[in-house]
C-alpha cells in the first residue's frame, strides 16, 4: 500500500465475498459479515468517526439474499447514513454501497480501485486531522446517537409496509413522501442529538443553542420542549433572566 492511498473499510456479505484474495487491494480492509443486512449503521459512523477515508458496503446483488431481505434492509439504512453523513459536514461519498456477485464480469479489485480512485479526489478525511474542529466532531456524535435513535429505527423498518401497503385509511405513502418523510426525521433527530450532546458539556441558553445549530431560536425551543417529555433535558439554571438547560445522562 502506498502512503497516500485511501484508507477504505470495506463491509462485506459472506456470499459475496471473493475467493481470490489477491482481488482485494491493499489499502482495502475487509470486514466478512454473515449479511450487509446485519451491518450496524453506527459501526459505519464509528468507522469514519476514526478518521478512516472511506466505508464501502458490499452486499449480494437483488434478488440474491440469504436472509430474505437483508440487502434490501441494508439499501434503506445506508440511505438514512447518507443523508445523516450530509448533515455533519463531511462527504456522504465516503460511503459506497455496491452490489456484487461473485459471477459478475468485473471483479471485486475493480469496484475497490474504482471507490480508492472517487475518495482520492476527495482527499484524506478531515475526522484525521489533529486539530479536528469540534465543530465536526460534535457532529459526528450526534450522527451516531441518531443512527442508534429507535424513532429512525423503526421507520426504516416500516419502509416497504408504508410505501407497499395500505393504512386503515386505505392509503399508502409513495416512495417520494416516504423519503420526504425519511428526510424530515433524520434531520429531527440529528438537531436534537446535537442539542444533547452540546448540552451535555455545559448548560447553554435556547439563543447560544440556535447559533450553534444554525436554527432559529423557536425551532430550537420546540426541540427542547419535546426533549424535556422525553427526558433528555432539563432547565439547570436561569442567568438573569436567560434559562439554561443542560443534558440528563440517560439511565
Ligand atoms: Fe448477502 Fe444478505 S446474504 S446481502
Amino acid at each position: 500500500m502506498e502512503s497516500n492511498d485511501p484508507k477504505i473499510v470495506c463491509f462485506m456479505c459472506n456470499w459475496a465475498f471473493c475467493q481470490n484474495e489477491t482481488e482485494v487491494p491493499s489499502n482495502v480492509n475487509v470486514v466478512r459479515i454473515m449479511c450487509l443486512g446485519r451491518v450496524d449503521p453506527v459501526i459505519v459512523l464509528d468507522t469514519l468517526a476514526n478518521g478512516i477515508d472511506g466505508v464501502m458496503l458490499v452486499g449480494c446483488k437483488p434478488p440474491d439474499c440469504h436472509y430474505q431481505e437483508g440487502n434490501l434492509q441494508a439499501e434503506r439504512a445506508i440511505k438514512m447514513l447518507t443523508k445523516l453523513v450530509a448533515l455533519t459536514g463531511l462527504e456522504p461519498q465516503r460511503i459506497k454501497l455496491v452490489w456484487f456477485s461473485p459471477l459478475d464480469e468485473k471483479n471485486f479489485e475493480y469496484y475497490a480501485k474504482e471507490f480508492s480512485k472517487e475518495i482520492g479526489k476527495l482527499g484524506s478525511s478531515p475526522l484525521q486531522s489533529k486539530d479536528l474542529s469540534s465543530r465536526l466532531k460534535v457532529n459526528m456524535l450526534a450522527a451516531k446517537n441518531a443512527a442508534s435513535d429507535f424513532r429512525l429505527r423503526v421507520l426504516l423498518g416500516r419502509e416497504k409496509e408504508l410505501t407497499e401497503g395500505v393504512n386503515v385509511y386505505g392509503e399508502k405513502l409513495s416512495q417520494d413522501e416516504f423519503d420526504e418523510l425519511l428526510d424530515e426525521i433524520v434531520k429531527e433527530e440529528f438537531v436534537r442529538h446535537k442539542i444533547y450532546v452540546l448540552t451535555k458539556t455545559k448548560p447553554l441558553s435556547v439563543k447560544d443553542l440556535a447559533e450553534m445549530v444554525e436554527m432559529k431560536p423557536a425551532a430550537v425551543l420546540r426541540q427542547i420542549v419535546d426533549m424535556r417529555r422525553k427526558n433528555m433535558i432539563a432547565l439547570d439554571h436561569v442567568k438573569g433572566q436567560t434559562p439554561l438547560y443542560k443534558a440528563l445522562e440517560v439511565k
